[in-house]
């Protein structure tokens, strides 16, 4: 009898130490197993591929998703269509990513749709591009450029260029109509104008940032009156090349009879200034990898992150473009 309660002691002791020992080391190699393998789903609505800088946004943000061992990431190609952007929303949530990145194709109609991923408690990170909601709550954060400082930087270096003295016709090129990046760089520009009083923009027309568009609509622009342009301002550079293609079939030496300011700071636009094309890019960052997984980490850590997360830029002209060209990463 005593024999049998010694034997029953010792299997309850064993079992009591093999359940501590399953419940600690077992318990925490499971959630952190978890912890581990549950990655950060990023749900990204892009714009489409108008441009050589949304392509290298889109590389960017890809070549995140595949290098990022925390992060999956779920892309969607909106091909330029606000309503594909708001489908692809609606899929993320239906999804339930935690993480919902949109390049805005335009400012206005997206209050709908974030309050239903507001509700769903999905974060929306905005990327490069602003929106305008009259509850700022409908998105987390905003990572991109100051479009308001790059169109007057813009104005600034083509006045030093030409001279702020002077009288000087422009043409510009605007982005697509109602986007932040379109709004704001033309705001931008025609604040600064307004310290050079000889400085007058005559034609101003959409090329929705696209070069066969830049193009097209500066060879409008030469048709109606080519002997009388001073200078482009295209607000995405790929524009500005199909200017410059138009200007040279026109006759004249774009970069030198009309002089070329852009903005973006692609390679192309980089090249162009070597070869006396060109005048001026106004670098507007899209390599936004890096941060957007730095955000989503961060929101998953429940850390607050600020409204804002401005990039970093620089304007190029002359030899200091030159010296860039062959390290530009875009
Ligand atoms: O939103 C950024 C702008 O969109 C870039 O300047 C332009 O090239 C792109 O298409």
């Amino acid at each position: 009898m005593k024999r049998m309660m010694r034997v029953g002691l010792l299997i309850g002791v064993v079992f009591v130490l093999a359940l501590m020992a399953a419940c600690n080391g077992g318990g925490s190699a499971a959630s952190e197993g978890k912890k581990d393998d549950k990655k950060i789903v990023i749900g990204f609505s892009q714009i489409g591929a108008e441009s050589g800088w949304r392509t290298a946004e889109t590389k960017s943000i890809k070549e995140m998703g595949k290098n990022d061992p925390e992060i999956e990431l779920k892309f969607s190609d909106a091909q330029q269509k606000q309503s594909n952007q708001i489908k692809a929303i609606r899929s993320f949530i239906a999804q339930k990513v935690d993480v919902i990145a949109l390049a805005p194709v335009v400012e206005t109609g997206w209050e709908k749709v974030l309050r239903e991923a507001k509700r769903a408690k999905i974060p929306v990170v905005l990327l490069d591009r602003r929106i305008k909601v009259d509850d700022d709550s409908l998105y987390t954060t905003f990572i991109g450029s100051d479009f308001i400082e790059e169109g007057k930087n813009a104005a600034k270096y083509l006045a030093n260029l030409i001279g702020p003295d002077k009288k000087v016709n422009i043409v510009e090129l605007q982005g697509t109509v109602g986007a932040s990046a379109m709004i704001e760089r033309q705001k931008g520009f025609a604040e600064q104008l307004k310290k050079y009083p000889g400085y007058k923009i005559k034609k101003s027309e959409t090329a929705d940032f696209t070069r066969s568009k830049g193009k097209e609509v500066m060879e409008a622009f030469l048709k109606a009156d080519g002997k009388n342009i001073d200078a482009v301002f295209a607000h995405n550079d790929d524009m500005a090349m199909g200017a410059i293609q138009a200007i040279e079939e026109y006759g004249l030496k774009s970069g030198k009879d009309i002089k070329i300011v852009s903005v973006d700071g692609i390679k192309d636009a980089f090249q162009a200034i070597k070869d006396g094309k060109s005048n001026i890019t106004v670098e507007c960052n899209p390599l936004l990898g890096p941060q957007l997984a730095q955000v989503a980490k961060e929101l998953r850590d429940g850390k607050k992150v600020d409204k804002w997360i401005k990039s970093k830029e620089d304007v190029y002209e002359g030899q200091k473009a030159i010296d860039a060209l062959p390290d530009r990463k875009y």
